[in-house]
């Protein structure tokens, strides 16, 4: 590499129609103060671009990291929550989902009656980064548009992508009027991992 710039930088001094020498003429006092080497400093800038690199990806799994651990302590630290009946779940049809909210206004939830009539509901945060999951019916799963994950709609478990732990379930009470209640939520917890 240096070799191949030695000969370029002599063949252009060698060239009568250059102003190399001039330029180098006038440059050299300076250049005696200020020392310069090219290759020293490619391989500075080579060795800061790794560094920077190295940083950059430990930054961004720490961020990652922090991100589905804080939203697993969220999920952990709820308090006693009240019951609140979900609207519209007695008539749900199987194989179909709903769309709730619970505990509060802020926390999209998703019920599910599977095939089999039996009905299941989740907290609509995925596990991984967040993004609100969907209940896909083609395959009757769950399903993260984010990064490809995807949940077993009966018992949030993880199926394949990057979510770390599985959904968090939210109880439920079937009165015997018919109508549904959300009576808790559970955060999903890694031992679920299928
Ligand atoms: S946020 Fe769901 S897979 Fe990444």
């Amino acid at each position: 590499m240096s070799s191949n710039l030695d000969n370029t930088i002599k063949k252009v001094l060698a060239d009568d129609r250059s102003d190399e020498n001039d330029v180098r003429a006038a440059t050299a006092p300076h250049q005696r103060d200020f020392p310069y080497d090219r290759e020293e400093e490619a391989q500075v800038t080579r060795r800061e671009f790794c560094n920077f690199l190295g940083l950059t990806s430990a930054a961004l799994f720490v961020g990652a990291a922090g991100f589905a651990g804080k939203a697993a302590i969220d999920a952990r630290d709820t308090p006693q929550l009240s019951s609140a009946r979900i609207e519209g779940a007695e008539a749900l049809a199987p194989g179909s989902s709903l769309n709730f909210r619970y505990p509060t206004d802020k926390d999209s939830a998703i019920l599910i009656r599977t095939l089999d009539g039996e009905l299941h509901a989740f907290g609509q945060k995925c596990t991984h980064l967040s993004c609100p999951v969907y209940f896909e019916r083609s395959h009757q799963r769950l399903e993260c548009p984010c990064h490809d994950g995807a949940f077993d709609a009966k018992t949030g478990n993880v199926l394949y992508g990057p979510p770390p732990r599985p959904l968090d379930s939210i109880k439920l009470d079937v009165r015997s009027d018919g109508a549904v209640w959300a009576i808790g939520r559970e955060a999903g917890s890694s031992e679920g991992l299928i």
